[in-house]
Parts: C-alpha cells; sequence; structure tokens
C-alpha cells in the first residue's frame, strides 16, 4: 500500500480482536520505527514500555475509563517520557554518539555546550512538556509504521498516568507515561473504524504561501 492508502485505512480502533496477537517480530519492527524518530537534539528523552499481559491489561481497564481496547488489544505500547533529563541525559547522547560515529570528545565540544545551556534554561514543567512534545512525534512514527503493517491501534490519553506509573512500576526508572498505544487487529465489531474519514477538506488545510 502506498503512504496515503495506508494512513486512509488506519483508523482509531475500540474493539480488537483479542485472540489475535501481534507477532514478536513486528512489535520490535513498531519499537524501531519509534527509535528511530527525530527528537529534538536527538536526546530521546522518553522510552517505549511494551506491556503483552493480559492480566495486567485487565488491571488497567478501570485507570484507563473503562476504556476496554486496553484489555483486549494484543498488546499496548506505553510511551513514557524520562522525569530526570539533565547534564547526564546529554552526556550519555554524546557516549553513543562517539561509540557509533567513531568520533572524539573533542569535536564536538561548543555542541555540547550549547545543549546544556537549551537544557539548562528549562524549568522542571518545561522540561516534561518538551519531553512529552517528542514522545508524540515517536507516537505518530509508530502509528504510521503500525498502518503499514496492517496492524490496528488506538491512540489514547484517556488514561491515569501515575496510576500506570504505579501499576508498571515506573517511578522507580524516573519513567511517567503521556500517551499509550493498544496495538493489534479490529474485531468483527468494529464498525466506526470503516466508516469514511472525518477531515477538514484539504483547502482548508493548507495555505500556500509562493
Ligand atoms: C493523542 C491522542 C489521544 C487519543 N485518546 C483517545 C482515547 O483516550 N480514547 C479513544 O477512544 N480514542 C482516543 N484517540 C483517538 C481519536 O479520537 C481519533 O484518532 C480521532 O477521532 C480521529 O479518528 P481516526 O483516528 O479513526 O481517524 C486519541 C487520539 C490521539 C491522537
Amino acid at each position: 500500500m502506498n503512504i496515503i492508502e495506508s494512513l486512509k485505512w488506519r483508523a482509531a480502533v475500540r474493539n480488537f480482536n483479542s485472540a489475535k496477537k501481534v507477532s514478536q517480530k513486528d512489535v520490535e519492527t513498531l519499537v524501531e520505527a519509534g527509535n528511530l524518530t527525530a527528537t529534538s537534539m536527538g536526546l530521546q528523552p522518553f522510552k517505549i514500555i511494551v506491556l503483552n499481559n493480559e492480566e495486567i491489561q485487565q488491571k488497567l481497564v478501570p485507570f484507563s475509563y473503562n476504556q476496554k481496547q486496553v484489555a483486549d488489544a494484543s498488546h499496548i505500547l506505553i510511551f513514557a517520557i524520562e522525569t530526570e533529563i539533565n547534564q547526564q541525559t546529554i552526556e550519555n547522547y554524546f557516549q553513543r554518539t562517539i561509540e557509533i560515529r567513531n568520533v572524539e570528545a573533542k569535536d564536538f565540544e561548543n555542541h555540547k555546550n550549547s545543549m546544556s545551556n537549551y537544557l539548562s534554561m528549562m524549568d522542571e514543567e518545561r522540561k516534561r512538556s518538551w519531553a512529552t512534545n517528542q514522545t508524540y512525534i515517536a507516537l505518530g512514527t509508530v502509528m504510521a509504521a503500525a498502518a503499514d503493517l496492517k496492524i490496528d491501534s488506538c491512540a489514547m490519553e484517556g488514561f491515569e498516568p501515575e496510576k500506570y506509573q504505579e501499576i508498571l512500576n515506573l517511578k522507580s526508572e524516573n519513567l511517567l507515561p503521556v500517551v499509550i498505544l493498544p496495538i493489534g487487529y479490529r474485531s468483527e465489531e468494529e464498525k466506526m473504524a470503516e466508516l469514511p474519514k472525518v477531515r477538514k477538506a484539504l483547502e482548508n488545510f493548507v495555505i500556500t504561501k509562493n
């Protein structure tokens, strides 16, 4: 399928066939798509938690405004921001750069200083909203990759981040969920996903300045 056909096929699926599981290989592809996402300064201030546990998924339903797709989906991808973003985040990034690109620390001293300055200008609240912005780029990438593989998904903000953090033991890892993505395959009861998309007409969506 071409990209537009895939995106037209994609829909927020609320009725998953709980018997149909996404293969491990496809889950890995989706996670890799998330990892390949562009982020501000390349810092990737978030992680994806792959939840594949019916019991825990069921337990999360009451903390997801009773949205049953959390229980019925094959897996839940939980996008969680890092809550400790500091000089170490930058050090880790440059350590990766040294290892992967075979460069030396002295080659990017200025770059590193300007990144440190940028981060130091943010208070904790600003850091969280910055990290959340980056996370949503990954969410979009993963949703598009899923559509390309004909895997259904439903982006969800309707859940209680602190409860997820508690149940999944994420606080000790300095992670706070901001958005989740149940993935799987639509069931026969899913009728909404087949309806035409409600979108602005393209002429009301784009403004061209030549
Ligand atoms: C960030 C985000 C959060 C969303 N949260 C929920 C949610 O909690 N529950 C839900 O059923 N749908 C949720 N949706 C799905 C939207 O309602 C849906 O994408 C929108 O109505 C457009 O429909 P479509 O995705 O089927 O084209 C969310 C979508 C996004 C992108």
